[in-house]
């Protein structure tokens, strides 16, 4: 099959087009002809061996969390789906094992999804990593309900695209950050407030929006952008900040936030709830309660390209790789 693939960790010239063996899919594992790759920030992350203490890597190594296309093949046990069926994953590529950046990759059955008829190949691809950690921040770790406000802190990204809509979804009120060319993007996402981190003070505006303070905060940039966000949270309120790998980067003050009752919990995205985020995702995607974002799709051949693009750090929305589309339109 073709794939992109490294040898060795790397930088972004380290990936190639090559051909691969085809992967079979094990019991409880389903086979599937990737449609539309998605690239996330987490793919460079690897690509350059950020998490080698993590994961069993073997090489040729090929990247990718998430993907969308059409069953091939269903290994033994696995009931619900057929070749032919489209379908959305967040691939095994979490354990270690090959990515999407292929024609074929293999997932457990129970990080699948049926897409249904209104549910593109693009939006669904555009879903799982970035979509399912937007639900893990929101509503698994801020118990986010209606009435409340929430401050994303990048909303312009793939993560903040998911997250904006999620939490309007859940009947939030939100605020949320991004460069002066993102505000209207952010605002058609459903954003109550956009704000411009390049010329306006975050902090001073969101303590103006809501004087008694957020009830979250879900941080999708890290890297000290937001240390004041401990007393931008009412008592009671959460932090969630999403880990970027990043080993260096500053924290928020623990120990003002004990004080001032905040809780503070850095939020990944959790292997074990992926399948029911994801499908809870398909379905307001289904019902339209959420929608696509902003996506930009390069061929596979393209990969060094876009990962050097979301690298940079300002994509918008979500970059996707288009595989075999063509084959399945
Ligand atoms: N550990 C996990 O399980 C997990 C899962 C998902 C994501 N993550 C991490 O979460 C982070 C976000 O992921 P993502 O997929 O959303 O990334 P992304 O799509 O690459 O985010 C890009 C966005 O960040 C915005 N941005 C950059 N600097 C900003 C700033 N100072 N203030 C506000 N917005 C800013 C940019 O908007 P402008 O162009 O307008 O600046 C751009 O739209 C990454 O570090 C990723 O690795 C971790």
């Amino acid at each position: 099959m073709r794939a992109i693939a490294i040898e060795r960790f790397g930088g972004p010239e380290e990936l190639h087009l090559t051909e691969l063996p085809q992967p079979k899919a094990g019991a409880g594992e389903v086979l599937i002809r990737v449609a539309y790759a998605g690239v996330n920030p987490a793919d460079w992350k690897i690509r350059e061996g950020w998490l080698q203490q993590f994961l069993q890597y073997r090489f040729p190594f090929v990247p990718g969390f998430d993907a969308a296309g059409m069953v091939a093949a269903i290994g033994e046990g696995v009931e619900g789906l057929r070749p032919g069926d489209r379908v959305v994953t967040a691939s095994n590529q979490g354990k270690g094992e090959w990515g999407t950046y292929a024609e074929y990759v293999v997932s457990d059955v129970d990080r699948v999804v049926r897409l249904p008829v209104t549910v593109s190949l693009q939006a669904a691809a555009s879903l799982p990593t970035a979509g399912i950690t937007s639900w893990e921040a929101l509503f698994d770790v801020g118990q986010l309900r209606a009435g409340q406000r929430v401050l994303v802190n990048g909303g312009a990204g793939g993560m903040g695209s998911w997250c904006i809509q999620l939490a309007k979804m859940a009947q939030a009120q939100v605020a949320a950050s991004c460069g002066p060319a993102n505000l209207e993007y952010v605002q058609g996402l459903g954003a109550d407030l956009a704000i411009d981190y390049r010329s306006q003070d975050v902090v001073a505006v969101v303590q103006t929006w809501a004087p008694e303070g957020v009830d979250l905060i879900v941080d999708t940039v890290g890297q000290g952008t937001l240390l004041q966000g401990v007393e931008l949270v009412k008592p009671g309120g959460t932090i969630a900040p999403i880990g970027t790998l990043i080993a260096t980067e500053p924290q928020p003050d623990a120990a003002r936030a004990a004080v001032r009752g905040v809780r503070i919990v850095p939020t990944m995205s959790n292997f074990e709830r992926q399948g029911r985020q994801l499908r809870a995702l398909v379905d307001a995607l289904a019902r339209g309660q959420i929608r696509e974002p902003a996506i930009e799709v390069l061929p596979l051949a393209r990969a060094a390209e876009a990962q050097r693009r979301v690298q940079a750090g300002h994509v918008r929305g979500k970059l996707l790789l288009d595989v075999a589309a063509s084959a399945m339109r």
